[in-house]
């Protein structure tokens, strides 16, 4: 049906912000299944551009250079260049790669905006917005904090408190000030240029909740919960120094929104590379005005309305666009069980990976689409790295490619045997091989690149079997005939696996393909077993890939333990510079306290409770003469309960008793709680009866 409606392919991946080099979460995410569909059409021989760039506007760049102390262009040159040098590295193959401060992007985004303004596309509003007096600028949400309006603590963002989980608006914090420099803000009015995107809803609605039912369900589920929840109209422009200036008179300072010129980069990037290469790429507005183009986003799940909703809407208001057909999103993949972070430094680099992992591209990009987040987040463990390594694509792809190659220069002088009559058992083989094409085919159109990676791998499997079962380095002395066959068999299923793997792991596939001496290969050859003929000599055998050991690994588990330790000191420094007392309960009358029966108690034994890491089993001295038993959940805090012993601490009495791991508990003993959450005994210095009352 798509086969039929659309002539050619234009695929854009999200231009990353060049505030910091990209990592795996980039590459996971975004980068690498956008490379595996683009690489796989153009295989097909179908027309198709891959549009990337750097998105340089925007506050994240400003604060970077701030904190660097270099002007931000100095920051986007240097981020601009070593993230384009990633890509290029891990073959992400774009047709261009370009950057949001070029003047074609500048002008280009200016007309856009421009056009929508003339025609009245805008509505302008007045509002107060916070404002730092000092510094002359005004702030946004994730640079704003305070206190939290819900439990005090200092520190929360003009969007959530990380405290206690509370979404916030900036409105609402108590004493709000300037995150990066922890000036006091006040309240100033400014105007800005809003889309109505309420306007838009009646066509978006049925774009997308009825005409693209077929988008993941966590882009679709996403969207739909937007459109539920009623547009808002969204500013699209900016008081700020740093971007495309608003090109309208009496918008001094102005600039436009990061989010309404970035994907307008799309645009620009395919203009600038159109306009180079006008014979070889047709003219620019072929891509993006003409319905039989297909055009596809890839991008990360944070991305997902300004890809659904936004965009499409600024398209739609200009009037002369195409919409996204798909907008295939994946959700996050996480490191060793913790979120990426960029400023927590929690995250593997492209270029720092190279330099420890040199060669090693392939390696990631499998272990990444092998464990793409594409339903889930996901986690990056470099165990299960290792381990899909050295059990896959070693003891499997490698192994077997290896062997055919081996076995035919020994036996062969590298030269493809002859296939002479086919056993049942190949037959076999080869019916279970035809199917491959197929299904990635389909996996690939659907946009499941980990099953799609997962079919490929079996076709290596397949091939691997076929060996181990055949055993040809057995038969080699008594039945040379049938070793021919093994062999041309393998190295046909060889070169079906060069092709199969290309959009996967080119670089592997390229020397594979040299290896296997193919000059060129497509997609339709997918299935044959006549890829290379007899006679034909193959060219010298390499290995794919490399065995990974235990050494190999760790010195990048101990970085990350470093940065984890770092992180927690860090954490904890800020947790105690933001610590605040509670707010003072409701005043209580004294006979409400009268009636909690505090006492003293020295402590006779303490031991950890079984089957629990929380809970501490207490024998106290209560001054009865019998033993009390009371539970304190406060095992982590004291992994040397033993200090314990010979103090005289606080209990309540007269709580009903509870049985917890068939215990039963009498009571309560107070502990105060720090500001990291660790729990501290009371202990009474002045040693008094046991049984004393508290009051
Ligand atoms: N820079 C944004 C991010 O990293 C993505 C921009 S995508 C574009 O989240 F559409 F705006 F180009
Ligand atoms: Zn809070």
């Amino acid at each position: 049906m798509q086969e039929k409606k659309f002539k050619r392919t234009l695929v854009t991946s999200a231009l990353p912000y060049a505030n910091g080099p990209v990592h795996i979460g980039h590459l996971a995410g975004v980068y690498v299944p956008a490379d595996i569909y683009v690489r796989y059409l153009r295989l097909k021989g179908e027309e198709v551009l891959f549009i990337g760039g750097s998105d340089e506007h925007g506050v994240p760049v400003t604060i970077r250079a701030r904190k660097e102390g270099i002007t931000v262009q100095e920051v986007v040159d240097r981020y601009h260049y070593l993230i384009k040098q990633s890509f290029a590295d891990f073959g992400i193959s774009f047709d261009v790669y370009s950057r949001t401060t070029s003047k074609i992007h500048h002008k280009f985004a200016a007309d856009f905006f421009r056009k929508l303004y003339d025609e009245g596309k805008f509505i302008e509003q007045t509002t107060a917005q916070f404002y730092d007096e000092e510094t002359k600028e005004f702030l946004t949400d994730r640079y704003i904090r305070g206190e939290c309006p819900r439990c005090h603590s200092l520190g929360a963002y003009g969007d959530q408190c990380e405290k206690c989980g509370a979404t916030l608006s900036p409105e609402e914090l108590i004493n709000p000030y300037n995150a990066i420099n922890g000036n006091p803000l006040v309240k100033k009015v400014t105007k800005h240029w809003y889309l109505p995107l309420n306007e838009h809803e009646g066509w978006l609605r049925k774009w997308i909740l009825d005409e693209h039912q077929e988008w993941r369900p966590n882009v679709y589920g996403q969207c739909k919960s937007w459109l539920d929840g009623g547009l808002q109209p969204r500013a699209v422009t900016r008081d700020l120094d740093w971007g495309i200036p608003v090109p309208i008179e009496g918008a001094e300072g102005k600039v436009l929104y990061v989010w309404f010129d970035a994907p307008i980069g799309y645009i620009s990037n395919t203009k600038e590379l159109c306009d180079a290469e006008p014979e070889k790429y047709g003219p620019w507005q072929k891509w993006w005005q003409d319905e039989e183009t297909r055009l596809v986003h890839f991008i990360g799940k944070d991305n997902i309305v300004f890809h659904c909703i936004v965009f499409p809407a600024m398209l739609k208001a200009h009037g002369d666009y195409i919409l996204p057909d798909n907008v295939p999103s994946n959700e996050f993949l996480n490191l060793e069980g913790d979120k990426i972070s960029t400023s927590r430094n929690w995250a593997i680099w492209l270029n720092e990976y190279l330099v420890d992992m040199p060669g090693k591209q392939d390696v990631l990009r499998y272990v990444l689409t092998a464990n793409a987040p594409e339903t889930k987040d996901n986690d990056f463990t470099w165990r299960d790295y290792q381990a899909r390594n050295n059990n896959e694509l070693v003891a499997i792809f490698g192994n077997f490619i290896n062997r055919a190659m081996k076995l035919t220069e020994k036996y062969f002088e590298g030269k493809v045997p002859a296939c002479g009559e086919l056993t049942d058992y190949d037959r076999q083989t080869l019916d279970d091989f035809k199917d491959v094409k197929a299904r990635v085919e389909a996996l690939l159109d659907d946009f499941k690149f980990r099953d799609a990676q997962k079919e490929a791998m079996e076709l290596a499997r397949i091939g691997n079997k076929y060996l181990a079962d055949t055993e040809p380095w057995k038969i080699a002395k008594t039945d040379m005939e049938r070793v021919k066959t093994i062999l041309n068999l393998s190295l046909q299923i060889s070169a079906n696996l060069a092709i199969v793997f290309e959009p996967f792991l080119p670089f592997s596939a390229e020397k594979l393909r040299k290896m296997l001496g193919m000059e060129t290969f497509e997609w339709s050859q997918l299935g044959r077993t006549d890829l290379l003929a007899e006679g034909h000599q193959l060219g010298e055998s390499v290995l794919l890939f490399e065995k990974l050991e235990d050494k190999d690994i760790q010195p990048q588990l101990d970085r990350l333990a470093r940065i984890k330790e770092e992180n927690e000191k860090v954490a904890l420094a800020e947790a105690e510079k933001n610590w605040r007392p509670e707010p003072i309960k409701e005043i209580i009358p004294f006979d409400d306290f009268e009636r909690l029966d505090i006492r003293t108690a020295t402590v006779l034994d303490v031991k950890p409770v079984k089957k629990s890491d929380k809970l501490l089993e207490f024998t106290l001295d209560d001054g009865t003469g019998q033993p009390r038993t009371i539970l304190s959940g406060i095992a982590q805090h004291y992994p040397d309960p033993q200090v314990l012993v010979g103090k005289q601490v606080l209990f309540v009495a007269n709580f009903a008793p509870k049985v917890m791991k068939h215990i039963a508990s009498n009571g309560m003993i107070l502990s105060a709680v720090d500001f990291d959450g660790s729990l501290h005994v009371v202990t009474n210095e002045a040693k008094v009866k046991n049984g004393s009352k508290v009051c």
